[in-house]
């Protein structure tokens, strides 16, 4: 009787929003009941997964469900926006980004973050571009620039088409060109995480393809978190997907979480095949 208490208990005291794969590898971050408001109307709400090490994550669901404002909390992009609340619990590596003892500069470091647009910044060289974060962290030294600027700019499969115009804006570059140097500039830091908020979707189809490739390679360094609109993007290239959904009151909230391939083949929620099949959204 005392152990049946006690396994009604262990059972009771798990979120019931937490729906996380068994454990696949070490964990990178931990979203525990995470929640996001803007002046007191809730945008997302009952966010609990795992973002496991050296894997891709897509974050999925129809616009307005709270994405980008989850992938911001991520990185803590909120703090300056005027009336936003973000509560809950974001661990890094065991950490609170919100309430432990790191930076938000140390979490930048660790966190990067590639947006929607290319935003290099335009006037600003290739290579200044490339090592613009190291220079903001204080790093002068010619050598360990120059490396950085090459190392990043290869892993972003960019090197061979800038390396004879390094000095040149890079306003100059393509579309897909200044997303690879946005990428390029967030690797440079040697983060442990890249959030990317829909990168390909200003992206012609064969950049779109090189930046998929390219974030297929990365994830035995870095790993990936990644909001898309494009399922067929997702079920391509994520290894795990979140879906989420707008409640009868509009804010968004995480229906499903799991392997992309069990999300896509056999989910456990209706709503979650529905929106893969594109019935709605
Ligand atoms: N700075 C803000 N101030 C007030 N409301 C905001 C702010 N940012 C986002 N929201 C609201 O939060 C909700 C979720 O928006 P969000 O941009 O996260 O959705 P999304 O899933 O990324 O959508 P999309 O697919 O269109 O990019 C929306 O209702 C939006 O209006
Ligand atoms: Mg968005």
């Amino acid at each position: 009787m005392e152990r049946e208490t006690e396994i009604m208990t262990e059972i009771q005291a798990q979120p019931t929003t937490t729906i996380t794969p068994a454990l696949r590898g070490p964990v990178a971050m931990q979203l525990r009941d995470v929640a996001v408001s803007f002046h007191g109307r809730t945008a997302v709400r009952d966010c609990s997964f795992d973002v496991v090490k050296n894997r891709v994550t897509s974050l999925i669901g129809p616009s307005g469900s709270g994405k980008t404002t989850l992938l911001r909390a991520l990185n803590r992009l909120h703090d300056l926006t005027p009336g936003a609340k973000v509560s809950g619990q974001i661990l890094l590596e065991g950490t609170d980004i919100y309430r432990g003892n790191l930076t938000v500069t140390e979490l930048r470091t660790r966190v990067g973050m590639v947006f929607q647009r290319p935003n290099p910044f335009p006037t600003m060289s290739i290579y200044d571009n490339a090592v613009s974060g190291l220079r903001f962290n204080g790093i002068k030294k010619k050598s360990l620039l120059d490396e950085a600027a090459e190392s990043s700019l290869r892993s972003a499969a960019l090197w061979d088409s800038v390396s004879s115009r390094l000095k040149v804006a890079a306003s100059n570059l393509s579309g897909g060109e200044q997303q690879r140097l946005c990428i390029a500039r967030a690797l440079a830091l040697e983060p442990e995480v890249l959030l990317m908020d829909e990168p390909t979707s200003a992206l012609d189809p064969v950049a779109t393809l090189r930046i998929e490739e390219l974030m297929t390679s990365l994830k035995s360094r870095v790993t990936v978190v990644i909001v898309t609109h494009n399922m067929q993007q997702a079920a391509r290239i994520s290894d795990d997907c979140a879906f989420l959904l707008m409640g009868e009151d509009r804010a968004g909230e995480l229906i499903e979480f799991d392997t992309t391939e069990k999300i896509f083949n056999n989910p456990v929620d209706s709503r979650t095949l529905d929106y893969t099949l594109g019935r709605f959204g």
